[in-house]
């Protein structure tokens, strides 16, 4: 069977059990800073575990793009080594919201598996583990579904409470639970052994899918309390179970894989098709390709050095096939042909990836061979089997060397790197490293958020409210005072809460007895945080408030929001539909805008696209809002984006007949008329195939006018001419002005020839020759070179030095006739005299130059060229 066969019949099957086939997310999970990406199916249903979100099943299955890399669950490190660890790979999955639980959960799996109407696995093959005190998943396999007793293994704790491999967590925080998983038996021939024995890590027994019955959402304190119903959420690996199905012992030997692993030996030069280098390409091309598609872009903190860190992984495996040019780019295109049909975004941005990759390889080439060369000298110096801190930090630092790119090199050579010397060595840029691993704090840990702030916000500025909770440094309070700054939580809230780039809302709560300002509006798990300060009296919790947003920042905000609809369909009509939104920001001042695109926007593009916002916004045509569920969403074309997560119900923003259709939960105009204009401020790039666009409206926009007018007033005030003529006047003016720069040059230069000649009487005598060393003034190079040679002329068997203060600089020249140039060299004065002057210079025997700096110096130093001829002389 095909990977993608089995990848439609999973999801045939639990359709006739009647399950949602809902698609794949994105690997950046949508609104969640708790998680660095999408690691299991059940990521983009976490709020209905919660029980925050609704959705109108309670049955859903997909096939979930996933990258385990960073962060908990990261199998970057066991790339290359093991038969079956990714950093990128596709889970299928079956969750139930409420609806059926441990008993249907393990019948759904084994019935799939094992059914000759489906996957039709020999029963003997398959092993199962439950969580130790899990007695009634081990009831179902024992006395339901069958299974011998001797396959079924109990796992407990180790280490903490829950600390079990079959007590599955998303993250630090969030639904977990016990689970049950099943484990294919390769055969005798594969070394390893059963799940619970000392020799479970080898690759003779694989994991093929975990059920986990999702029962707690951790807090970060540890508390565990219980979900709302219990839950299943499953997931199988379609690599894992491709290799049983296509009774191979590894999931590189899968179909998937097979093409993938030839175009990386075509690409890299590789000829030994077993070289486990050429496993980590191939899988690492597949994290890396999904991640730039969804939007993540190489950097050094993040999500973005998480990637980077994979790709130099990927290069260095390459240029240890001894590949020094750029390859990894090359592969996405073979990629796209084994991956596009299931997921046609890779298609879609194919050149946007491999453009990325590109920059990415050009940049990492530079210092790779490098720190290379300093890493095997380190080594070869090496006492013992430890890669000591400095040297990783040095790698790290100067070369680009991500700590687990040597740990990678050193576990090749049985080495272990010291990571806490290495820590200990980067302690001056902690607080860049720190950004780099961690994520923002999730509230959590102090906020207890259990309800959902109703937002009144899309047609209402003001209304009354209810202080639900207040907070103060983070720890829950009855009362904030005066002066006081602190967080508020409301029933129900007219004020936009930050997302999708458009920034949260600002304005007043008055109570009775107090008034505070909002600053800023964000959101936490459905609740609306009010953040600010007490500027008058007091809040308590309880009270009864009015709210009142900033009308005028929120319009001038929401202005800006629709023309960034607008911008985006234009520039997708204008520059072609490649053009995809890598993010935006949307205030009351201003809208930025960054998209996928290869090159600079041209001026006359850039002309189109206002253009053809503008245009629009004559056409004042209505903006209309539609809540609706997201299939009749996407057959309205709306346009969704990535990052984002979409309930059940989503919002379709509609602007000009069609002209632009997306997903938004922000707040806009009423009429694109509204907006007035636009104007695009600048043009710009962000990153390798990421340009950005700033643009103002409105007021804004009409301010610009004002100001160019303003400033064309004033220059035809200054050149005495009129707003239509002032071209032609400028025009002219210029070439004036040339024409007088140049006769001004000639006159100079006369000047400086005419002083120069006069120079002459000053020359003194020193053993028979004549010896000028003199300052003159406001003689470029060109004229000093004329009056030189003149003077040369004029005094015969001459040695003359001349010096011109110019600016900051003093230019010099020396000459010296032929006569006397075997005894003095014009080189060696010109090198004797520049360090007098702060300079340098040099030159042949006959005439030589220089520059110095020290114009204080120079009366005294021309004052020694007489002595240092004679001596020379002499
Ligand atoms: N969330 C579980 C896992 O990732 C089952 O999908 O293993």
């Amino acid at each position: 069977m095909k990977s993608a066969e089995i990848r439609d019949a999973y999801l045939k099957f639990f359709q006739t059990k009647g399950h949602e086939i809902v698609p794949s997310s994105s690997l950046v999970p949508g609104n969640d800073p708790t998680l660095l990406f999408t690691n299991a199916g059940m990521v983009q249903f976490k709020d209905v575990f919660l029980g925050e979100d609704k959705r109108n099943y309670t049955r859903a299955t997909s096939s979930q793009r996933c990258v385990r890399a960073g962060g908990k669950h990261n199998d970057l490190e066991n790339v290359g080594y093991t038969a079956r660890h990714h950093t990128f790979f596709e889970m299928l999955g079956n969750f139930s919201f409420g609806d059926y639980f441990k008993r249907d959960a393990i019948h759904y799996a084994w019935e799939f598996l094992t059914s000759s109407e489906w996957l039709g696995i020999s029963a003997d093959k398959l092993t199962v583990t439950v969580y130790q005190e899990d007695d009634e998943a081990y009831d179902i396999w024992k006395d339901q579904v069958g299974v011998p007793e001797e396959r079924i293994i109990r796992i407990g704790d180790k280490g903490g409470r829950y600390q079990s491999d079959n007590f599955w967590a998303m993250g630090d925080t969030g639904p977990c639970g016990p689970c049950t998983e099943i484990f294919y038996d390769h055969g005798e021939d594969i070394w390893g052994g059963p799940p619970g024995t000392p020799e479970e890590d080898g690759d003779r027994f694989i994991e093929i899918w975990n059920v986990v019955f999702m029962q707690f959402n951790r807090s970060a304190d540890g508390t565990m309390a219980p979900l709302p119903k219990p839950s299943v959420d499953t997931g199988m690996g379609l690599e894992r179970i491709a290799a049983v199905m296509q009774n191979v012992h590894s999931n590189y030997e899968i179909d998937l894989f097979q093409a993938l692993l030839k175009d990386a030996a075509e690409k890299t030069g590789a000829t030994d098709m077993e070289n486990k280098s050429l496993r980590v390409i191939a899988d690492h091309i597949r994290s890396c390709a999904f991640l730039v598609v969804d939007g993540v872009l190489p950097s050094n903190e993040g999500r973005g050095y998480v990637l980077r860190r994979i790709i130099r992984r990927a290069i260095r495996h390459g240029h240890k096939l001894g590949q020094k040019q750029a390859f990894f780019h090359k592969l996405v295109a073979e990629l796209a042909a084994q991956m596009g049909d299931a997921y046609p975004e890779l298609t879609k941005q194919q050149a946007q990836v491999e453009k990325v990759l590109l920059a990415e390889e050009q940049q990492f080439e530079k210092t790779l061979d490098k720190g290379m060369a300093v890493l095997e000298d380190a080594l070869k110096d090496l006492k013992g089997s430890v890669v000591p801190g400095e040297v990783l930090f040095t790698l790290y630092d100067t070369y680009g060397f991500p700590l687990d790119l040597t740990a990678d090199i050193a576990r090749e050579r049985e080495l272990t790197v010291d990571e806490e010397g290495y820590e200990a060595a980067m302690a001056e840029q902690r607080a860049r490293a720190r950004a780099a691993g961690a994520f923002k704090v999730d509230y959590s840990a102090s906020l207890q958020l259990d309800g959902k702030t109703e937002f009144t916000g899309y047609s209402d500025l003001a209304g009354e409210a209810t202080i639900l909770s207040l907070y103060k440094d983070g720890d829950a309070v009855d009362s904030l005072a005066e002066g006081d700054e602190g967080l508020v939580i409301l029933d129900r809230t007219p004020f936009y809460a930050e997302s999708g780039g458009q920034v949260g809302d600002s304005g007043y709560l008055t109570a009775t007895g107090g008034r505070f300002e909002v600053r800023d509006c964000t959101k936490q798990s459905d609740n609306h945080l009010h953040m600010g300060v007490v500027l008058q009296g007091s809040l308590n919790k309880g009270d009864t408030i009015n709210t009142d947003v900033d009308a005028n920042v929120r319009r001038a905000t929401a202005l800006n929001h629709s023309a960034t609809h607008l911008l985006h369909a234009a520039l997708r009509e204008v520059l072609g539909d490649h053009v995809t939104q890598k993010g935006s920001l949307v205030d009351s001042e201003r809208l930025r805008f960054d998209f996928s695109h290869f090159e600079a926007v041209k001026p006359e593009e850039l002309k189109a696209i206002e253009a053809r916002v503008n245009q629009q916004i004559l056409l004042n045509s209505d903006i209309a809002t539609d809540v609706c569920d997201m299939e009749t969403a996407q057959a309205k074309g709306a346009m969704a984006l990535f990052g984002e997560k979409y309930g059940d119900e989503v919002r379709v923003l509609s602007m000009g007949e069609g002209f632009s259709v997306e997903l938004c939960g922000g707040t806009h105009a009423s009429r694109t008329g509204d907006i007035g204009q636009i104007r695009i401020t600048s043009e710009g790039g962000v990153a390798a195939g990421i340009r950005r666009l700033e643009a103002v409206t409105a007021e804004k926009a009409l301010g610009l006018f004002d100001q160019s007018e303003a400033l064309i007033g004033q220059v035809s005030a200054m050149v005495k001419g009129r707003p239509d003529t002032l071209a032609d006047k400028v025009s002219a003016l210029v070439s004036q002005n040339k024409q007088l720069e140049k006769e001004l040059a000639q006159l100079k230069a006369k000047l400086a020839s005419a002083a120069g000649s006069n120079l002459a009487g000053d020359a003194v005598e020193v053993a028979g020759a004549k010896v000028l060393a003199s300052q003159i003034e406001g003689a470029d190079m060109k004229s000093l070179d004329n009056t030189v040679a003149q003077l040369k002329d004029k005094l015969g068997s001459a040695v003359v030095l001349l010096a011109s203060p110019a600016g900051e600089k003093i230019n010099l020249i020396a000459a010296v006739s032929d006569d006397l140039q075997d005894r003095v060299s014009a080189g060696n004065l010109i090198k004797y005299f520049a360090p007098l002057v702060g300079g340098k210079g040099g030159g042949k025997p006959d005439k030589a130059k220089g520059a110095g700096t020290d114009l204080a110096a120079l009366p005294g130093a021309l004052e020694t060229v007489s002595g240092w001829v004679q001596e020379q002389l002499g």
